[in-house]
Protein backbone atom coordinates (compact mmCIF):
# COMPACT_ATOMS: atom_id res chain seq x y z
CA UNK A 1 0.00 0.00 0.00
CA UNK A 2 1.92 2.94 -1.23
CA UNK A 3 -0.66 5.78 0.11
CA UNK A 4 -2.34 5.43 2.95
CA UNK A 5 -5.22 7.19 5.19
CA UNK A 6 -4.24 8.62 9.01
CA UNK A 7 -6.04 10.81 11.61
CA UNK A 8 -2.52 13.08 12.07
CA UNK A 9 -2.98 15.62 14.39
CA UNK A 10 -1.14 19.41 13.69
CA UNK A 11 -0.41 22.25 15.69
CA UNK A 12 -1.20 26.03 13.73
CA UNK A 13 -1.23 29.36 15.31
CA UNK A 14 -1.38 27.32 18.88
CA UNK A 15 -4.40 25.59 18.33
CA UNK A 16 -4.61 21.74 17.63
CA UNK A 17 -6.31 20.66 14.39
CA UNK A 18 -6.45 16.98 13.45
CA UNK A 19 -6.74 16.32 9.70
CA UNK A 20 -7.36 12.86 8.01
CA UNK A 21 -4.75 12.85 5.36
CA UNK A 22 -3.15 10.68 2.83
CA UNK A 23 0.55 9.89 3.66
CA UNK A 24 3.17 7.58 2.47
CA UNK A 25 5.18 5.18 4.45
CA UNK A 26 8.56 8.27 4.03
CA UNK A 27 6.19 10.44 6.10
CA UNK A 28 6.04 8.33 9.71
CA UNK A 29 8.58 7.84 12.28
CA UNK A 30 11.08 5.94 11.78
CA UNK A 31 11.23 2.16 12.58
CA UNK A 32 11.98 -1.87 11.77
CA UNK A 33 8.26 -2.95 11.48
CA UNK A 34 6.05 -2.02 9.22
CA UNK A 35 2.60 -3.01 10.24
CA UNK A 36 -1.13 -2.89 8.35
CA UNK A 37 -3.71 -1.55 11.20
CA UNK A 38 -6.61 -3.43 11.19
CA UNK A 39 -7.91 -2.19 14.88
CA UNK A 40 -7.26 0.49 17.27
CA UNK A 41 -9.05 2.21 19.55
CA UNK A 42 -9.96 5.40 21.41
CA UNK A 43 -8.64 5.95 24.72
CA UNK A 44 -8.76 9.35 27.53
CA UNK A 45 -5.17 10.12 26.53
CA UNK A 46 -6.35 10.19 23.09
CA UNK A 47 -9.37 12.84 23.21
CA UNK A 48 -6.42 14.83 24.98
CA UNK A 49 -4.42 14.89 22.33
CA UNK A 50 -6.93 15.31 19.65
CA UNK A 51 -9.01 18.38 21.30
CA UNK A 52 -5.64 19.74 22.73
CA UNK A 53 -7.51 19.66 26.12
CA UNK A 54 -4.05 18.20 27.01
CA UNK A 55 -0.25 18.11 26.39
CA UNK A 56 0.12 14.84 25.19
CA UNK A 57 1.99 15.14 21.65
CA UNK A 58 5.51 16.36 22.34
CA UNK A 59 5.97 17.05 18.45
CA UNK A 60 3.72 18.28 15.55
CA UNK A 61 2.71 17.01 13.47
CA UNK A 62 1.67 13.23 14.61
CA UNK A 63 -0.31 10.34 13.98
CA UNK A 64 -3.11 10.73 16.76
CA UNK A 65 -3.64 7.13 18.47
CA UNK A 66 -1.95 5.21 21.42
CA UNK A 67 -2.51 1.68 20.32
CA UNK A 68 -2.72 -0.05 17.18
CA UNK A 69 -3.31 -4.00 16.02
CA UNK A 70 -2.78 -5.68 12.48
CA UNK A 71 -0.61 -7.53 10.49
CA UNK A 72 2.85 -7.32 10.11
CA UNK A 73 3.46 -6.17 6.17
CA UNK A 74 7.66 -6.41 6.56
CA UNK A 75 10.45 -6.43 9.19
CA UNK A 76 13.68 -5.69 10.03
CA UNK A 77 13.65 -7.32 13.43
CA UNK A 78 14.00 -11.07 13.36
CA UNK A 79 12.04 -11.74 16.10
CA UNK A 80 8.48 -10.77 13.44
CA UNK A 81 7.83 -12.03 9.76
CA UNK A 82 5.41 -11.28 7.40
CA UNK A 83 1.75 -12.25 8.57
CA UNK A 84 1.90 -11.93 11.89
CA UNK A 85 -0.52 -10.68 14.38
CA UNK A 86 0.47 -8.09 16.40
CA UNK A 87 -0.39 -5.34 18.94
CA UNK A 88 1.97 -2.23 20.24
CA UNK A 89 -0.05 0.01 22.87
CA UNK A 90 1.57 3.22 24.56
CA UNK A 91 5.09 2.99 24.10
CA UNK A 92 5.65 6.62 22.31
CA UNK A 93 2.80 6.16 20.58
CA UNK A 94 1.33 9.87 19.29
CA UNK A 95 3.79 11.25 21.95
CA UNK A 96 6.91 11.49 20.20
CA UNK A 97 5.73 8.68 17.44
CA UNK A 98 3.29 8.55 14.85
CA UNK A 99 0.36 6.92 15.88
CA UNK A 100 -2.44 3.66 15.77
CA UNK A 101 -5.06 5.87 13.83
CA UNK A 102 -3.46 5.20 10.32
CA UNK A 103 -3.98 2.51 7.89
CA UNK A 104 -0.09 1.73 8.10
CA UNK A 105 2.18 2.05 10.98
CA UNK A 106 5.89 1.70 11.36
CA UNK A 107 7.31 1.17 14.85
CA UNK A 108 10.44 0.19 17.02
CA UNK A 109 10.27 -4.01 17.13
CA UNK A 110 11.09 -3.65 20.68
CA UNK A 111 7.27 -1.79 21.19
CA UNK A 112 5.95 -4.86 19.55
CA UNK A 113 3.83 -7.19 21.00
CA UNK A 114 2.99 -10.39 18.83
CA UNK A 115 -1.07 -11.53 20.00
CA UNK A 116 -1.23 -14.64 22.23
CA UNK A 117 -3.46 -17.57 21.15
CA UNK A 118 -6.86 -17.11 21.87
CA UNK A 119 -6.43 -12.84 20.91
CA UNK A 120 -7.40 -11.64 17.86
CA UNK A 121 -6.44 -7.97 16.66
CA UNK A 122 -10.22 -6.86 17.44
CA UNK A 123 -10.03 -8.61 20.82
CA UNK A 124 -6.76 -6.77 21.71
CA UNK A 125 -7.89 -3.19 20.68
CA UNK A 126 -11.26 -3.88 22.32
CA UNK A 127 -8.83 -4.40 25.66
CA UNK A 128 -6.49 -1.78 24.78
CA UNK A 129 -4.85 0.31 26.49
CA UNK A 130 -7.41 1.18 28.77
CA UNK A 131 -8.22 -2.77 29.39
CA UNK A 132 -4.27 -3.93 29.50
CA UNK A 133 -3.86 -1.58 32.03
CA UNK A 134 -6.71 -2.61 34.51
CA UNK A 135 -4.77 -6.16 33.99
CA UNK A 136 -1.92 -4.36 34.88
CA UNK A 137 -3.43 -2.58 37.99
CA UNK A 138 -4.85 -6.15 39.32
CA UNK A 139 -1.74 -8.21 38.61
CA UNK A 140 -0.03 -5.47 40.43
CA UNK A 141 -2.32 -5.23 43.66
CA UNK A 142 -2.56 -9.73 44.40
CA UNK A 143 1.41 -9.37 43.14
CA UNK A 144 1.25 -6.85 46.48
CA UNK A 145 -1.33 -9.79 48.65
CA UNK A 146 -4.35 -7.81 47.71
CA UNK A 147 -7.07 -10.62 48.38
CA UNK A 148 -10.77 -10.54 48.44
CA UNK A 149 -10.64 -11.25 52.41
CA UNK A 150 -9.27 -7.46 52.53
CA UNK A 151 -12.87 -6.08 51.88
CA UNK A 152 -14.51 -4.53 49.10
CA UNK A 153 -12.79 -3.01 46.47
CA UNK A 154 -14.14 0.14 45.39
CA UNK A 155 -13.35 1.10 41.18
CA UNK A 156 -13.48 5.09 40.56
CA UNK A 157 -14.44 6.11 37.00
CA UNK A 158 -16.16 2.97 36.81
CA UNK A 159 -17.82 3.41 33.26
CA UNK A 160 -14.91 4.21 31.70
CA UNK A 161 -12.85 2.52 29.38
CA UNK A 162 -10.37 1.49 32.64
CA UNK A 163 -13.19 1.58 35.16
CA UNK A 164 -15.36 -1.32 32.99
CA UNK A 165 -12.54 -3.61 32.87
CA UNK A 166 -11.32 -3.50 36.38
CA UNK A 167 -15.11 -4.01 37.34
CA UNK A 168 -15.14 -6.91 35.04
CA UNK A 169 -12.07 -8.55 36.12
CA UNK A 170 -12.21 -8.13 40.09
CA UNK A 171 -15.38 -9.31 39.90
CA UNK A 172 -14.43 -12.50 37.96
CA UNK A 173 -11.91 -13.19 40.90
CA UNK A 174 -14.20 -13.25 43.18
CA UNK A 175 -13.86 -9.45 44.78
CA UNK A 176 -17.20 -7.57 46.04
CA UNK A 177 -16.85 -4.56 43.64
CA UNK A 178 -18.43 -1.06 44.42
CA UNK A 179 -18.48 1.21 41.87
CA UNK A 180 -17.86 4.81 42.20
CA UNK A 181 -19.38 6.54 39.16
CA UNK A 182 -20.81 9.74 37.85
CA UNK A 183 -24.15 7.90 36.25
CA UNK A 184 -25.59 5.93 38.67
CA UNK A 185 -29.05 5.60 37.62
CA UNK A 186 -28.00 5.11 33.21
CA UNK A 187 -25.22 3.11 34.29
CA UNK A 188 -26.82 1.06 37.07
CA UNK A 189 -27.82 -2.17 34.46
CA UNK A 190 -24.44 -1.86 32.62
CA UNK A 191 -22.50 -2.13 35.65
CA UNK A 192 -24.42 -4.85 37.41
CA UNK A 193 -23.82 -7.08 33.95
CA UNK A 194 -20.17 -6.39 34.77
CA UNK A 195 -20.46 -7.74 38.28
CA UNK A 196 -20.24 -4.51 40.49
CA UNK A 197 -22.91 -5.28 43.60
CA UNK A 198 -22.93 -1.90 44.29
CA UNK A 199 -23.29 1.90 42.83
CA UNK A 200 -21.85 4.53 44.48
CA UNK A 201 -22.54 8.55 43.36
CA UNK A 202 -19.70 10.05 43.04
CA UNK A 203 -21.55 13.79 43.86
CA UNK A 204 -22.83 12.37 47.13
CA UNK A 205 -20.16 10.48 48.60
CA UNK A 206 -19.26 11.47 52.37
CA UNK A 207 -15.61 12.00 52.21
CA UNK A 208 -14.57 13.39 55.83
CA UNK A 209 -11.20 14.95 56.61
CA UNK A 210 -9.47 13.53 59.59
CA UNK A 211 -5.93 11.52 58.49
CA UNK A 212 -8.26 8.51 59.35
CA UNK A 213 -11.38 7.31 58.44
CA UNK A 214 -13.54 4.50 59.69
CA UNK A 215 -12.63 1.86 57.14
CA UNK A 216 -14.56 0.91 53.91
CA UNK A 217 -12.40 -0.52 51.25
CA UNK A 218 -10.55 -3.61 51.10
CA UNK A 219 -8.41 -1.91 48.42
CA UNK A 220 -9.14 0.48 45.29
CA UNK A 221 -8.33 1.01 41.26
CA UNK A 222 -8.81 4.70 41.26
CA UNK A 223 -8.65 6.66 37.87
CA UNK A 224 -9.59 9.97 39.34
CA UNK A 225 -7.15 11.45 41.37
CA UNK A 226 -7.60 14.46 43.38
CA UNK A 227 -10.01 14.36 46.52
CA UNK A 228 -11.37 11.24 45.40
CA UNK A 229 -7.92 9.32 45.65
CA UNK A 230 -7.05 10.96 48.93
CA UNK A 231 -10.35 9.77 50.45
CA UNK A 232 -9.07 6.20 49.32
CA UNK A 233 -6.11 6.68 51.28
CA UNK A 234 -7.89 7.52 54.64
CA UNK A 235 -10.74 4.83 54.10
CA UNK A 236 -8.57 1.23 52.92
CA UNK A 237 -8.30 -1.58 55.15
CA UNK A 238 -5.16 -2.65 56.99
CA UNK A 239 -2.43 -4.04 54.36
CA UNK A 240 -4.81 -2.88 51.51
CA UNK A 241 -3.54 -1.36 47.83
CA UNK A 242 -4.97 1.22 45.94
CA UNK A 243 -3.55 1.33 42.03
CA UNK A 244 -3.63 5.03 40.97
CA UNK A 245 -4.01 4.84 37.26
CA UNK A 246 -5.69 7.99 36.76
CA UNK A 247 -6.39 11.77 36.77
CA UNK A 248 -9.75 12.39 34.97
CA UNK A 249 -10.80 14.13 38.24
CA UNK A 250 -7.30 15.95 38.72
CA UNK A 251 -3.84 16.04 39.79
CA UNK A 252 -3.39 16.28 42.98
CA UNK A 253 -3.37 14.07 46.15
CA UNK A 254 -3.28 15.85 49.72
CA UNK A 255 -3.41 13.25 52.26
CA UNK A 256 -1.37 12.72 55.10
CA UNK A 257 1.46 9.77 55.70
CA UNK A 258 -0.82 8.43 58.83
CA UNK A 259 -2.77 5.24 56.23
CA UNK A 260 0.66 4.89 55.15
CA UNK A 261 2.57 4.21 58.51
CA UNK A 262 -0.50 3.67 60.84
CA UNK A 263 -2.39 1.34 58.30
CA UNK A 264 0.42 -0.06 55.68
CA UNK A 265 -1.85 0.67 53.07
CA UNK A 266 0.07 0.96 49.95
CA UNK A 267 -0.39 3.25 47.09
CA UNK A 268 0.59 1.55 43.78
CA UNK A 269 1.76 3.57 40.43
CA UNK A 270 0.54 1.98 37.68
CA UNK A 271 2.18 3.21 34.23
CA UNK A 272 1.06 1.07 31.11
CA UNK A 273 2.86 3.18 28.79
CA UNK A 274 6.66 3.09 30.03
CA UNK A 275 6.98 -1.49 31.07
CA UNK A 276 9.37 -3.71 30.40
CA UNK A 277 8.87 -5.69 28.07
CA UNK A 278 8.76 -8.74 30.13
CA UNK A 279 6.08 -7.82 32.30
CA UNK A 280 4.05 -6.63 29.40
CA UNK A 281 4.29 -9.88 28.03
CA UNK A 282 3.44 -11.55 31.11
CA UNK A 283 0.45 -9.44 31.31
CA UNK A 284 -0.98 -10.01 27.81
CA UNK A 285 -0.32 -13.89 28.34
CA UNK A 286 -2.39 -13.45 31.69
CA UNK A 287 -5.01 -11.47 29.19
CA UNK A 288 -5.35 -14.94 27.27
CA UNK A 289 -5.93 -16.97 30.44
CA UNK A 290 -6.87 -16.44 33.79
CA UNK A 291 -7.21 -12.99 33.42
CA UNK A 292 -9.25 -12.94 29.92
CA UNK A 293 -11.95 -10.62 30.42
CA UNK A 294 -15.48 -12.26 30.54
CA UNK A 295 -17.88 -9.51 29.35
CA UNK A 296 -15.65 -7.68 26.69
CA UNK A 297 -18.21 -7.32 23.85
CA UNK A 298 -20.59 -5.50 26.61
CA UNK A 299 -17.88 -3.35 27.49
CA UNK A 300 -17.31 -2.68 23.98
CA UNK A 301 -19.67 0.28 23.39
CA UNK A 302 -18.86 1.81 19.79
CA UNK A 303 -17.15 0.61 16.90
CA UNK A 304 -16.20 3.57 14.62
CA UNK A 305 -14.05 4.49 11.19
CA UNK A 306 -11.18 6.73 10.74
CA UNK A 307 -13.54 8.80 9.11
CA UNK A 308 -15.98 8.98 12.31
CA UNK A 309 -13.05 9.70 14.40
CA UNK A 310 -13.23 13.51 14.56
CA UNK A 311 -16.53 13.36 16.32
CA UNK A 312 -15.98 10.55 18.66
CA UNK A 313 -13.97 12.12 21.09
CA UNK A 314 -16.58 15.06 23.40
CA UNK A 315 -17.96 12.01 25.55
CA UNK A 316 -14.27 11.48 26.62
CA UNK A 317 -13.84 15.11 27.84
CA UNK A 318 -17.19 15.62 29.34
CA UNK A 319 -17.42 12.23 31.02
CA UNK A 320 -20.41 10.67 29.59
CA UNK A 321 -18.91 8.18 27.55
CA UNK A 322 -19.05 4.40 29.03
CA UNK A 323 -17.06 1.45 27.96
CA UNK A 324 -14.81 1.14 25.17
CA UNK A 325 -14.56 2.20 21.82
CA UNK A 326 -13.07 0.22 18.54
CA UNK A 327 -11.87 2.03 15.71
CA UNK A 328 -11.74 0.07 12.20
CA UNK A 329 -9.18 0.77 10.56
CA UNK A 330 -9.23 -1.40 7.29
N1 LIG B 1 -1.49 5.15 34.25
C1 LIG B 1 -1.65 4.67 33.03
O1 LIG B 1 -0.78 4.02 32.45
C2 LIG B 1 -2.97 4.92 32.36
C3 LIG B 1 -3.39 4.12 31.28
C4 LIG B 1 -4.68 4.33 30.74
C5 LIG B 1 -5.47 5.36 31.27
N2 LIG B 1 -4.99 6.16 32.27
C6 LIG B 1 -5.83 7.21 32.86
O2 LIG B 1 -6.92 6.56 33.52
C7 LIG B 1 -8.07 7.41 33.49
C8 LIG B 1 -9.24 6.63 32.89
O3 LIG B 1 -8.94 6.34 31.51
P1 LIG B 1 -10.08 5.74 30.57
O4 LIG B 1 -9.45 5.42 29.26
O5 LIG B 1 -10.86 4.72 31.32
O6 LIG B 1 -11.00 7.05 30.40
P2 LIG B 1 -12.56 7.15 30.08
O7 LIG B 1 -12.98 5.95 29.31
O8 LIG B 1 -12.77 8.49 29.53
O9 LIG B 1 -13.22 7.05 31.53
C9 LIG B 1 -13.02 7.99 32.54
C10 LIG B 1 -14.20 7.94 33.49
O10 LIG B 1 -13.91 8.77 34.63
C11 LIG B 1 -15.10 9.43 35.04
N3 LIG B 1 -14.89 10.88 34.87
C12 LIG B 1 -14.69 11.55 33.71
N4 LIG B 1 -14.52 12.85 33.92
C13 LIG B 1 -14.56 13.02 35.26
C14 LIG B 1 -14.43 14.15 36.13
N5 LIG B 1 -14.22 15.37 35.66
N6 LIG B 1 -14.53 13.94 37.46
C15 LIG B 1 -14.72 12.72 37.93
N7 LIG B 1 -14.88 11.61 37.17
C16 LIG B 1 -14.78 11.76 35.84
C17 LIG B 1 -16.23 8.91 34.16
O11 LIG B 1 -16.74 7.73 34.79
P3 LIG B 1 -18.05 7.73 35.77
O12 LIG B 1 -19.07 8.59 35.11
O13 LIG B 1 -18.43 6.29 35.85
O14 LIG B 1 -17.59 8.29 37.07
C18 LIG B 1 -15.50 8.48 32.91
O15 LIG B 1 -16.22 7.54 32.19
C19 LIG B 1 -7.66 8.64 32.68
O16 LIG B 1 -7.27 9.66 33.59
C20 LIG B 1 -6.45 8.18 31.88
O17 LIG B 1 -5.59 9.23 31.55
C21 LIG B 1 -3.77 5.95 32.81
Amino acid sequence: MDRFRAFRIHQVDGHIEPRLETLTLDDLSPGDVVIRGEWSSINYKDALAATGRGRILRRFPLVGGVDIAGEVLSSADPRFRAGDRVAVLGCGLSETHDGGFSEIARVPGEWVIPLPGGINTRTAMAIGTAGFTAALAVHRLERNDQHPGLGPMLVTGATGGVGSMAVSLLADRGYEVVALTGKPEQAADYLGQLGARRLLDRNTIEMGRRPLEKIQWGGAVDNLGGEVLAWLTRTTAFHGNIASIGLAAGTSLETTVMPFILRGVSLLGINAVELPRSVREEVWARLAGDLAPAHLELIVQREVSLESLPGSFEGYMDGSVTGRTVVRLS
